[in-house]
């Protein structure tokens, strides 16, 4: 393809160009010779469809390979095996001719509702950027782009098309932001997706500060943005925003508008010139990639899917090392997941999987005949289902086989129906027919594993009184063979949760801001999401952010924290895997900033790294927390600022692990406000060049306040309290008070003199 250039094309079409062709191209202008591309989902395999197209999963899609998706490789904490699962999925989209693959997807994990919540990460912003920027990297590393998606604050399915996110600043910038800065900024992908919702009322199609200010000026972004999938309300207004490409086609319509637009003025033709120039360049990149013949090799990617399923799943707890199972141990299966898998979540990410393995059949490699089956409940549409067999006869055949087994392994999940993109769900309970089938087998035979099949976080009422419990998310299609190679310890788990276990609901952040009403959501619980908050508030957890066991133990040494010369801080310890088996530990940095001037979570985690570990090896660990990550937005001057102080790091095995502890003082960076008379005094004594100006003049005051002796000692003994009331007293309000000889204008005259001097 030639080089071309908005400017030769005419007003019509530059405006054609900046909406879709159909459900999934872009137009071709054939007049120039520019081709159309396709784009599809995403995010963890391909669905590309060749029939009938929708985004809710309902029409078959060509035969790809099911990844985890990102609730199961998330909890790899891997960004290498990401970008490895990236890099397939970006070959398979070259081989069906696929130019951007609309992934991943970042938002936070704000509520364990969310019905989405099995396609994003996690409930922390580094986790859910360092993952998200892995799988960029992967995808375009075979010259195919990515779309970075939902932005922004879209955290909810209910009413999702509508509700406007009402949220801070900080927040919005520490949390819900932070995520996608870190991927745009280091891993460039070449689409950014806008989503379906308002933020603080603004639909995020049509918000100039979200689209243009934040992602272009701000954080660098040079590709195109794209709208979700029906997410334009006003063309006009969103190319104006930063809008460059409108999915799927509007018929017309909108082009149509906007050369309206254009014509009467409304819309400055250089903005549309922009936009169309995007789509181009889009183009223009997808065309780079050499043509990339297949056939798909299924056997390959079908091991890496095995692999990565393999990293997802987290072994919860293990007591009396109950597991791995012995191959020649008597074991009852128990629960219909394990013959009919529930793999991957529903709605537009639905992959068509090349093929899907059983967790049964695989256990049935390893144990033969010491493996019996009893399906113990019916899942909805399944062939038990189907079978017809009563709740009481699957409970009663599934207690008879684990009275006769050493060991049960029950399969527990959600049903497909609960859990989709479109909606929320409205409890993270089990259905009653699986507790109940499990209690009945605990009383038969207390040596009993569970194995989960859930995309959202689910209530864990039994967590007591079950020695076993693993953490099977939703796997992709070889979930199957990787719940055996981990119930038989072919793997030895690595997995930790990216989300915590609330003991209830009612304990999470955003219970009783959820899902909003009358179109509005307040993200009330604020800075405090996930972690965050069940730390702040002392609430006991089923399982804390960040846990996950192994059938080894790691061994950590003391930390030591030092800042480096690019001002990062590296934070150093010795590793140890003091088992007798090969493992694997993600291993975390938390920060905590005692007496800071802004609220913070007592632990934020800021770097994290899968480490690899033969039994027995010692390993020096370096994590880098990034000094950028330390920042808090401050209100006052719109920007990220370092606070400066004596920061501890706590290196730890889980949110609530901690095995090391260190300090480290970090150079903070400056805020200067310039000082006004309602300027506390506090602030005046803080300010670095003001301050010592201000304080001279006021000469006796400003002793008193830093406890020398002064002639307003009268009205302000020299103790804490007072000095404490006083640093908060508006400077411009002392005039008149005892002790004071200063007038109104000489104050003024000194801050501007200090104003002047800063
Ligand atoms: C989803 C997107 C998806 C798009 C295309 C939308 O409904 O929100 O994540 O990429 O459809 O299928």
């Amino acid at each position: 393809m030639t080089e071309i250039s908005a400017s030769d094309l005419t007003l019509e079409e530059k405006a054609s160009l900046t909406s879709g062709a159909d459900f999934w191209t872009t137009k071709a202008v054939d007049r120039v010779g520019l081709p159309s591309v396709m784009m599809t989902d995403g995010p963890h395999g391909l669905r590309k469809q060749s029939g009938s197209t929708d985004h809710l999963g309902l029409a078959t899609s060509v035969p790809a390979t099911c990844f985890p998706p990102a609730v199961g490789l998330g909890s790899s904490w891997d960004p290498e095996l990401v970008e490895r699962v990236g890099a397939a999925i970006g070959v398979e989209a070259a081989i069906e001719d696929v130019a951007v693959v609309l992934g991943p997807g970042i938002n936070i994990k704000r509520s364990p509702l969310c019905g989405r919540n099995f396609e994003y990460f996690s409930e922390d912003p580094i986790v859910s950027g360092v993952l998200g920027a892995a799988s960029v990297r992967g995808i375009q590393s075979q010259g195919v782009g990515t779309s970075l998606k939902h932005f922004a604050a879209n955290n909810q399915e209910f009413d999702r098309m509508r509700v406007s996110s009402d949220v801070d600043p900080r927040p919005l910038r520490e949390i819900y932001l932070r995520g996608f800065e870190r991927v745009v900024k280091d891993a460039a992908p070449w689409t950014v997706m806008c989503s379906y919702n308002r933020l603080n009322g603004v639909w995020t199609s049509e918000d100039p500060w979200l689209l243009t200010r934040v992602l272009r000026d701000e954080w660098g972004f040079d590709g195109l943005v794209v709208s979700d999938w029906g997410a334009v309300n006003d063309r006009v207004a969103g190319v104006a925003a930063g809008l460059d490409l409108e999915m799927p086609s509007s018929g017309g319509r909108t082009d149509a508008q906007l050369v309206a637009a254009v014509r009467d003025g409304r819309l400055q033709e250089s903005v549309l010139d922009t936009a169309a120039q995007r789509a181009i360049d889009l183009v223009a990149k997808a065309g780079k990639r050499p043509a990339v013949a297949g056939p798909l090799d299924v056997e390959a990617h079908h091991a890496l899917a095995r692999e990565a399923a393999g990293r997802s799943i987290v072994l919860l707890k293990n007591d009396g090392a109950l597991l791995p199972l012995a191959p020649a141990q008597r074991v009852a299966v128990i629960g219909a997941f394990a013959s009919e898998p529930r793999f991957q979540g529903a709605g537009s990410s639905l992959i068509n999987p090349t093929r899907v393995d059983a967790a049964l059949d695989a256990l049935r490699e390893v144990g033969g005949d010491a493996v019996s089956y009893a399906p113990g409940f019916a899942v909805e549409g399944g062939a038990v289902a189907a079978s017809g067999r009563s709740a009481d006869e699957l409970r009663d055949e599934a207690v008879e086989a684990a009275r006769a087994a050493e060991v049960a392994v029950v399969f527990l999940g959600l049903p497909a129906a609960e859990e989709s993109e479109g909606f929320d769900r409205d409890h993270i309970d089990l259905p009653a027919v699986q507790l109940e089938v499990l209690d009945a087998v605990l009383a038969v035979n207390p040596r009993t594993v569970v194995v989960l099949s859930n995309g959202g976080v689910v209530a864990l009422p039994f967590a007591d009184r079950v020695p076993a419990i693993v953490e099977g998310w939703l796997l992709g299609q070889a979930g199957g063979s990787a719940v055996a190679d981990v119930l038989y310890g072919a793997v030895n788990p690595s997995g930790k949760l990216t989300e915590t276990v609330p003991v209830r609901l009612e304990d999470n952040p955003s219970y009783g801001n959820f899902p909003g009403e009358f179109g509005h959501v307040r993200y009330g619980e604020g800075l405090l999401v996930g972690y965050r908050w069940y730390d702040a508030k002392g609430l006991d957890v089923t399982f804390p952010f960040g846990h996950g066991l192994s059938y080894t133990t790691f061994a950590y040494g003391d930390a030591t924290a030092t800042v480096d010369a690019d001002g990062d801080v590296v934070v150093s310890f010795e590793l140890t895997n003091a088992g007798d088996r090969d493992g694997r530990e993600v291993v975390q940095a938390y920060v905590s900033l005692d007496g800071s001037i802004v609220q913070r979570a007592p632990r934020e985690l800021k770097a994290f790294a899968s480490v690899a570990l033969a039994a027995g090896e010692t390993r020096t660990v370096d994590l880098v927390i990034r000094r950028q990550d330390l920042a808090y937005w401050d209100i006052r001057v719109d920007r990220f600022v370092v606070e400066g102080g004596e920061y501890t790091v706590h290196v730890a095995a889980s949110s609530r692990d901690i095995r090391s502890s260190a300090r480290v003082t970090v150079q903070g960076d400056e805020v200067r406000l310039p000082l006004t008379m309602n300027s506390s005094i506090g602030d005046v004594v803080a300010h670095p060049v003001a301050g010592p100006i201000v304080m001279g003049a006021l000469g006796g005051l400003m002793g008193e306040l830093t406890g020398a002796d002064s002639s307003a000692a009268s009205m302000m003994p020299n103790d804490e309290a007072m000095q404490k009331m006083m640093a908060s007293f508006p400077i411009g309000r002392l005039v008149g008070f005892p002790g004071i000889d200063a007038t109104y204008e000489q104050i003024e005259q000194l801050l501007a003199e200090a104003n002047a001097g800063a």
